[in-house]
């Protein structure tokens, strides 16, 4: 369906959790993270319900997201049930790739048709770092499940984090020149845990272009302007939600793991679903759909106005 500013959303992108096996700088506190009580979370049977209204209000693509996805109990019956849902025409996930050795051809098994990885450094120390927890081998082995099961039109997603990673933006444009891989790099947002880190932080999508000057534009691809290099295989991505934000193209809603839609990434409203059913849950998302904010306003504010961790939207 169309909302008010004439935008034809078809694109739910949905938390099933709030946890994960990573603690990365910029998404989560290194500790006193507040578990959700059990009951608040949505059950496998109202994630179900919810996708189905979804689909009725004309949503056709559907992302899992986290925290990091593959952490909640029961995600390969979710995928299932999800893929299952008539008017469900691609379902996905963005994880961190650490448990995707033990689950990779179950996710394909159970509809999964694409992944997008998050990695944002490629040198194991720096991967130490940057998650705290976790560790670059396990990343790898996860990448190499998901290519050995199958999965093509793998996207990874580099946050760029000036005085953090932007020395690797060459390494990481190298990855497209012998394989069919998406680069994606994307600024990093003010929301959440890095809100008020020092500016030199943030920097603007046009420095990978200024570092990797032989890139030529190859059209764009949803959130992503797409470049490739001279004969590489895959491409490389920018995604600019601060620098040049997206909002009047924008496709999508939220779903929080706590049944809270959100219209908007970066605006407070939430919407409960979470104890609605039938006709009830349907109305409501047509109406919050149809009154989606039109944009953000992070380059006025400085910040998201969202209230929530990164953890707790997903992306
Ligand atoms: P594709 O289906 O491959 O196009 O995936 P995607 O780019 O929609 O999903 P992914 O989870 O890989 O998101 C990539 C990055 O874009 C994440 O960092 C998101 O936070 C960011 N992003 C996704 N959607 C939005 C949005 O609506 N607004 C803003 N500001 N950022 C977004
Ligand atoms: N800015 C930009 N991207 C972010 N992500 C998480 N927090 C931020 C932020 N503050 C990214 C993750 C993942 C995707 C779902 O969102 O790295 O790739
Ligand atoms: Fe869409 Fe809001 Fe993201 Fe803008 S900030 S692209 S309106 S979700």
């Amino acid at each position: 369906m169309l909302d008010n500013y004439g935008r034809q959303i078809t694109y739910l992108r949905l938390s099933v959790t709030d946890l994960c096996n990573l603690r990365c700088l910029y998404c989560m506190p290194a500790h006193g993270i507040e578990k959700l009580p059990h009951s608040a979370i949505l059950t496998l049977e109202e994630i179900e319900e919810i996708v189905g209204a979804a689909v009725r209000c004309g949503i056709r693509k559907i992302r899992l997201t986290g925290g990091e996805p593959l952490v909640r109990r029961g995600i390969i019956d979710i995928c299932r049930r999800i893929s299952a849902i008539d008017g469900v025409e691609e379902l996905c996930m963005t994880t961190n790739a650490v448990l995707l050795p033990r689950y990779a051809r179950d996710l394909r098994e159970a509809g999964v048709s694409r992944l997008n990885i998050s990695l944002d450094t490629l040198r194991p120390e720096r991967f130490a770092q940057i998650s705290r927890i976790g560790t670059f081998a396990d990343v790898q082995a996860g990448l190499a499940a998901a290519r050995e099961t199958g999965f093509d039109r793998i996207k990874i997603n580099c946050v760029l984090m000036g005085g953090v990673n932007d020395d690797e933006i060459r390494d990481f444009v190298e990855l497209t020149r012998n394989e069919k891989i998406g680069v994606r790099f994307i600024e990093l947002m003010p929301i959440g845990e890095c809100a008020d880190w020092d500016r030199e932080r943030f920097l603007p999508g046009s420095v990978v272009l200024e570092r990797v000057p032989e890139l030529k534009p190859w059209g764009d691809d949803g959130v992503s302007v797409l470049y490739k290099l001279e004969g590489g295989m895959g491409t490389v991505g920018l995604i600019n939600p601060v620098s040049s934000h997206f909002c009047p193209t924008c496709n999508r809603i939220r779903v929080t793991s706590d049944g809270k839609l959100k219209p908007c990434l970066h605006s407070a409203g939430e919407i409960n679903l979470k104890g609605l059913h039938g006709e009830e849950l349907y109305q409501t998302m047509r109406k919050a759909i149809a009154e989606k904010p039109r944009r953000h306003h992070i380059a006025e504010d400085g910040k998201s106005a969202s209230l929530r961790n990164m953890n707790a939207i997903g992306g």
